[in-house]
């Protein structure tokens, strides 16, 4: 029934574990609707030809349709309505939920084409290597205009913004190659910005991750030479260390927990701040790239507004290391109770 359906849809071929939820849904919605309009078509077309007017004069019959007729005809639609609304709700939220096993990969896209790095090590450039079976989880942002990153055999779509990171995630299904494309008019080469998802198996993968770390080890020291470059190997966190005391991030904000005119970084991934608007807010990739790049949108009390913004100073890699850095800057265990934000890990 799956197969049929997806032929008849014209539809590309289910690789991730999104990819049959959207097309239950839409196969559900789809078959609903396509039978409803037969139904309305045909009944059209019959009363026709049933009630034409057979002599001149013949005035139509005025129906007053009963209460209970009336209540089927809005509840029916009602009920299949709100059934799709409360299954797709159910998908938005499987994928808007990355699992908190999921491996990270940055993408950033720029005219015209698609970066991915990887916190551990390698990068690559149109090319994204996955393993399957296993969650990833995709923090993405635009390094100038918007852009949108759509993998259709996956069902997965995600704007790419310039100065902020959007995320979404999939797990690939079965090894293979999968077309990326650009779903947001660009400019001239929108069209072309196109790039593959490859996905292998668990042994291709650990062998493609032992290639790729000989290579990263060769070419460090000459990337960390130059921050400016990208896309380099080196691992994220350690350049981003390196970027942060460029720019003078330590002239504000300390690393070992003391408050100083910036809040400290350490333990600041995860942690839960309040606001000078009085508004809680979980510390995410996002707030900390919005943070540099708009200081004052989201103020931590008690602290002054008066850090420069790094838009423009700061390209997307670098900006991507430093998140990948803040994110390295954990406490031991500071809270007892589990249920009130996240347990950090002791530092490695
Ligand atoms: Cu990038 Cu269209």
């Amino acid at each position: 029934m799956n197969e049929l359906l997806n032929n008849i849809l014209f539809l590309p071929e289910q690789a991730s574990t999104f990819a049959e939820r959207v097309d239950r849904l839409h196969y559900f919605v789809i078959t609903v609707t396509m039978l409803s309009s037969l139904v309305v078509g045909t009944a059209a077309v019959f009363f026709f030809f049933r009630y034409r007017r057979r002599k001149p004069n013949q005035a139509t019959e005025y129906v007053v349709p009963s209460v209970k007729t009336e209540f089927l005809f809005v509840s029916l639609p009602l009920v299949f309505f709100l059934t799709w609304f409360v299954i797709g709700f159910r998908d938005f939220v499987f994928v808007s939920t990355p699992p908190k096993d999921a491996m990270d990969v940055y993408v950033m896209g720029k005219q015209w084409m698609w970066k991915f790095s990887y916190p551990e090590g390698p990068n690559g450039v149109n090319v994204l290597h996955v393993p399957a079976n296993r969650p990833v989880r995709l923090l993405i942002t635009s390094r100038d205009v918007l852009h949108s990153f759509f993998v259709p055999a996956f069902r997965i779509k995600m704007d790419a913004i310039p100065g902020r990171y959007t995320q979404t995630w999939f797990e690939a299904t079965k090894p293979g190659t999968y077309q990326i494309l650009c779903t947001e008019y660009c400019g001239l080469s929108h069209s072309k910005m196109l790039g593959e998802v490859v996905v292998l198996s668990a042994e291709e993968w650990d062998a493609w991750v032992k290639e790729q770390r000989k290579g990263a080890l060769q070419n460090r020291q000459d990337a960390l030479a130059d921050m400016s470059l990208e896309p380099h190997p080196a691992r994220m966190a350690e350049q981003g260390q390196k970027v942060a005391a460029e720019v003078g991030c330590f002239k504000c904000h300390t690393v070992n927990g003391e408050p100083h005119i910036g809040p400290t970084f350490l333990g600041l991934y995860g942690r839960t701040e309040t606001l000078d608007t009085g508004r809680t807010l979980r510390v995410d990739e996002a707030w900390i790239t919005q943070s540099m790049m708009d200081p004052g949108a989201h103020l931590v009390a008690g602290y002054p507004n008066v850090m420069p913004t790094f838009q423009g100073k700061l390209t997307g890699p670098q900006t991507a290391a430093i998140v990948e850095y803040i994110k390295t800057l954990r406490v031991p265990d500071i809270r007892t109770d589990a249920s009130q934000g996240p347990v950090y890990e002791p530092i490695q």
